[in-house]
């Protein structure tokens, strides 16, 4: 296992301040924030100054003095008022490089103990279909998964699916008005129901939105829809079959969504999984004293003295006996911890959510159905919105379909590869697709997650600036030349070559940049925070093209400096690929 740049660094600079009488600690090294003076700087000397009462700058100074004869840092400077700024040796980067380039997680150390983590992302409701609405927590979520898996963690995604309660009642009523010859609706029916479900996706789609707005209207169909669901949820036979076929349609056609969204789920469980469990684990909470009635609902308080703002109360059941969307959530935990155990469970859902999760989480601890230590995150994101700066909408005014979401991207995409290049239809298709997804994905995944952002297609399609499209633009372009080295040398094979010293300042600043990777993943993991991944092979990409645009590779006249530019292409490539990977798209071989 690699040890990171910055940990060596610290090593060498922590026995220095050792060897003058100081302590090891003090020799924190962070990248320098003013690049143009030193790519490191160690500001230990002014946190020792206090503690050994002496001046910084002195002790900056002598402890520079011990690191002159150092084999990793050269340009040792003590500068006022106590900062000690270097570079690092481009002779010991080389060798760094070279092992980097070897080590097939690219330098990322699996955790030592792996967590056990349940992720909750996607979160769509059955028999709708998807929206742009749903596309963040996909992506995000997706995202984060890959990432969390890549250091090392056990992650069971699931989908979560809002699967249950009224929204069915709904379609059963509407159903059994349509179609009442079905068996499902005949009590004394006592054959088998039919294995054909008698709707389409399509029909699906339509039956729940006209249901819900004429039980808007009329109370009576409201009446029987309520019915519909308690008799559901009480277990109908006639009414379970048909709420399977609602849910084998549904899924079928999510499952076909997500899927061209490259975004996958372990589990396709919802909140139908937990029904058995609502009734005793409410019980338990009446028994054990965690909850209590206020005007006929059983709630848990879960309010703390130190809270700023006042956080209502948990509602358990409503004064008519019904479970919640917090019963529902604390019943998934239930079972969550019964099958898994899970030392984190990362909720990836729309801000506007967070007291829901607060207190559900509250609650979750208070009533001892998860330990104390075990970590509750809600990661909420924010809105995405059209260039009006308001929720992103079709052109008149309707939400947006994500299938023709898609297709749309697709279909532009297309139009700018075959301007672009020369192409077989076929092929260009197949790259639009690919290069489509990255264009929604990073247009996304850039944003920090808790923030609103504007969904410019425009922007996000485009080849240039922080995009998707540029990252693989950059990659293919890597691919190119490497494919072009491997038709014209013919030993590239046994490039056992090791990396020499950058020759110029680009080269060196991409090598820098090549040797953050791991901490880059650490930290997105630890924050979940793709966005800094994002940011990051932004700068990568940008470095690389500086460096191509001033080197020209192919011309090199020394073999062992061609070569060496040559492994460093490949790890780039190879650290631009794993990223991406790890953000949820992929990079073609040419576009
Ligand atoms: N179906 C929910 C909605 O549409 C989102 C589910 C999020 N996950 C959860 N465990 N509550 O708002």
């Amino acid at each position: 296992m690699m040890k990171k740049i910055i940990e060596l660094l610290e090593e060498e600079i922590g026995i220095a301040f050792t060897e003058c009488g100081y302590e090891k600690e003090l020799g924190r090294v962070t990248v320098s924030n003013r690049p143009d003076l030193c790519e490191y700087q160690c500001n230990g000397a002014l946190a020792g100054a206090k503690k050994f009462k002496k001046a910084p700058l002195i002790i900056a100074n002598e402890v520079k003095d011990k690191l002159l004869s150092s084999g990793i840092m050269t340009d040792l400077e003590a500068v006022k008022p106590g900062f000690i700024n270097f570079n690092i040796s481009s002779e010991f980067l080389a060798k760094y490089l070279t092992e980097l380039s070897k080590d097939e997680n690219l330098g990322v150390r699996k955790a030592e103990n792996p967590f056990s983590i349940i992720m909750d992302y996607g979160g769509p409701n059955a028999a709708k279909p998807l929206h742009v609405g749903h596309l963040r927590s996909a992506i995000i979520g997706e995202s984060i998964k890959r990432i969390a898996r890549y250091v090392g963690h056990n992650v069971i995604s699931d989908i979560h699916l809002g699967d249950w309660g009224y929204q069915m009642g709904l379609i059963i009523t509407e159903v059994s008005k349509r179609m009442p010859e079905l068996p499902y609706f005949d009590d004394k029916f006592a054959g088998e129901y039919p294995s054909e479900a008698p709707f389409t996706v399509s029909e699906l789609e339509e039956i729940y939105p006209f249901a819900s707005g004429k039980a808007k209207e009329d109370e009576a169909y409201r009446e029987e829809a309520l019915e519909a669901t308690n008799r559901l949820q009480h277990g109908n036979k006639g009414y379970i079959a048909l709420w399977n076929h609602i849910m084998n349609v549904s899924t079928a056609d999510l499952k076909k969504n997500y899927d061209r969204l490259d975004v996958h789920f372990d589990l396709w469980k919802g909140e139908s999984s937990v029904n058995d469990i609502i009734a005793p684990m409410v019980e338990r909470f009446k028994e054990e004293g965690y909850a209590r009635f206020d005007q006929g609902a059983l709630v848990i308080d879960v309010s703390k003295p130190e809270d700023k703002k006042e956080i209502p109360p948990c509602i358990i059941l409503k004064s008519d006996g019904a479970a919640l969307y917090a019963t529902t959530d604390l019943a998934t935990l239930v079972e969550r911890e019964k099958e898994y155990k899970p030392d984190q469970v990362i909720y990836i859902v729309d801000k506007r959510q967070d007291m829901h999760f607060l207190q559900v989480f509250r609650a979750a601890k208070i009533t001892k159905i998860v330990p104390e230590d075990t970590k509750l995150d809600f990661l909420g994101f924010g809105t995405m919105n059209g260039k009006d700066g308001k929720p992103f909408k079709t052109r008149d005014g309707g939400v947006m379909r994500l299938e023709y979401l898609i297709d749309d991207i697709d279909e532009k995409m297309y139009q700018k590869i075959i301007e672009n290049k020369e192409m077989e239809p076929d092929e260009a298709k197949e790259i639009a697709k690919i290069v489509g997804l990255a264009a929604i994905k990073y247009g996304d995944l850039s944003n920090q997650a808790s923030k609103d952002y504007v969904f410019d297609l425009d922007k996000f399609m485009s080849f240039e600036g922080n995009t998707g499209p540029y990252i693989l633009y950059t990659i293919v372009r890597i691919k190119s030349i490497l494919k072009k080295y491997s038709e014209e040398k013919e030993n590239v094979c046994e490039l056992e070559e090791d990396i020499l010293p950058a020759n110029s300042e680009a080269l060196k600043k991409l090598s820098l940049d090549l040797t953050e990777f791991s901490g880059v993943i650490e930290n997105a993991y630890k924050e979940l925070a793709p966005h800094k991944l994002c940011a990051y092979i932004y700068e990568l990409s940008n470095d690389f093209n500086r460096f191509y645009h001033e080197t020209n590779i192919m011309k090199e006249e020394n073999e062992n400096n061609q070569k060496s530019y040559i492994r460093i292409l490949e790890l780039t490539k190879n650290i631009l690929e794993k990223s991406v990977n790890l953000l949820g798209f992929s990079a073609p071989d040419r576009m």
